[in-house]
């Protein structure tokens, strides 16, 4: 069953009625460019075919209630009390949704805002690091926008999410998973300025290149609501701060002597791997356009040590899973999201997909760690309004 029948059959369940309408928004992989967004520098994701659907359909009173397949019970607010329950927190997964209408509400005042039920399910996988919750926002981003006529455009939409993220769930996060999902293209990445918000799309061509992109999930669950991500954005803050900038979008790699004398060597290797990284999105997407997906593999394995090195986010799952593509063929591969768990990436021709993938199940129970769950991606649109 799809998402989306999935949560129309939900809806219909729970409140006997018919949704008004069914809107869904996709998880997203990065292609190149971590923890690059928060500051103010370049992001290369694409959105994937993995969606969450949200049902919607209007009530009499005032109450917002979502209800969810992977909850037990709905949970319900009054329009009134929504800013209360925002602010006292301890709403667990429904912060997400309910935190969406906050933040559309207060991003929208005009709109005449009225009760609704709201029945998401989702097929996008929890803990991997491909957007979960971004696919949640932008699903009832998009459902509550056009329920109350918000009016928002899709980047406005992604700005609610982030909010959403950020001040109702408690996660310090950035905009690029919100921004992928909103504004995917299929066969396309999203070119992402977060300091203007600009986009361009950029086409990937892996089918034309006969190129598969393979997930392999660790599961090693991360959560970016606590430690390591936080305490990452806080070192390039810090980072910032030391060279005299506001953000580390203003640092270039011609930058990075001066700041090796001028920083600790933790801050320095944090800000060396947003500076070079920022550089290396700006490779990617130059050497798409003029040469195609074949030749990014090396900016693709530097990405990845650059991240294990210098930002020290990954994990040695993580490790496993890229050097196994890479030693069985791949012609490039990385972890991708935040880190501390989560998915790596690899590029690979599409007939030796089969076997990187079981190379890569071969090596981890080989080291004994759990088993990895291995799918193939394909860029594809971003958040729509299915039914
Ligand atoms: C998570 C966050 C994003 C971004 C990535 C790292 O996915 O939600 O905002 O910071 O990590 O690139």
């Amino acid at each position: 069953m799809t998402a989306q029948d999935a949560a129309t059959a939900l809806l219909r369940e729970v409140t006997g009625r018919e949704a008004d309408g069914v809107w869904s928004a996709p998880g997203r992989v990065n292609l190149i460019g971590e923890h690059t967004d928060y500051n103010e520098g370049f992001v290369l994701p694409f959105a994937i075919e993995h969606r969450t659907a949200a049902a919607v359909a209007r009530r009499d009173d005032d109450v917002i209630r979502v209800m969810s397949t992977f909850a037990e019970e709905p949970v319900q607010v009054s329009l009134g009390e929504l800013d209360d329950a925002i602010a006292r927190g301890g709403l667990d997964w429904a912060a997400y949704p309910l935190g969406v209408a906050w933040a559309l509400r207060r991003a929208a005042p005009d709109a005449e805002t009225f009760g609704v039920d709201i029945a998401i399910a989702s097929d996008v996988p929890v803990g991997a690091g491909l957007s979960s919750s971004a696919a949640i926002e932008g699903s009832v981003a998009s459902g509550l926008n056009d329920e109350w006529d918000a009016g928002l455009s899709r980047v406005e939409l992604a700005r609610v999410g982030r909010t959403a993220e950020n001040d109702a769930v408690g996660a310090p996060t950035g905009i690029m998973d919100q921004m992928a999902s909103m504004l995917g293209v299929a066969d396309a990445a999203t070119f992402l300025d977060c300091r203007t918000l600009e986009t361009d799309s950029v086409e990937l061509g892996f089918r034309p290149a006969g190129l598969t992109l393979l997930v392999m999930d660790t599961n090693v669950e991360h959560s970016h609501a606590t430690g390591g991500y936080r305490e990452r954005r806080e070192s390039c803050e810090a980072g910032a701060a030391g060279l005299g900038v506001s953000s580390l979008r203003d640092v270039t790699v011609e930058d990075l002597p001066h700041a090796e004398q001028v920083l600790d060597d933790v801050t320095f290797r944090r800000v060396r791997h947003i500076v070079t990284e920022n550089q290396r999105v700006l490779d990617t997407v130059w050497t798409l356009r003029s040469a195609g997906p074949r030749t990014i593999g090396e900016l693709l394995v530097a990405s990845h040590a650059s991240m294990r090195d210098d930002f020290e986010i990954s994990v040695p799952e993580l490790d496993l899973a890229v050097e196994t593509a890479l030693a069985n063929g791949a012609i490039g591969a990385r972890m991708t999201g935040g880190g501390f768990g989560g998915a790596a990436i690899a590029l690979i021709d599409d007939e030796k997909t089969a076997d990187v993938g079981a190379a890569v199940t071969a090596a981890f129970a080989a080291s004994g760690f759990t088993a990895p769950t291995i799918f193939t991606v394909r860029p594809s649109e971003g958040a729509r309004r299915d039914a």
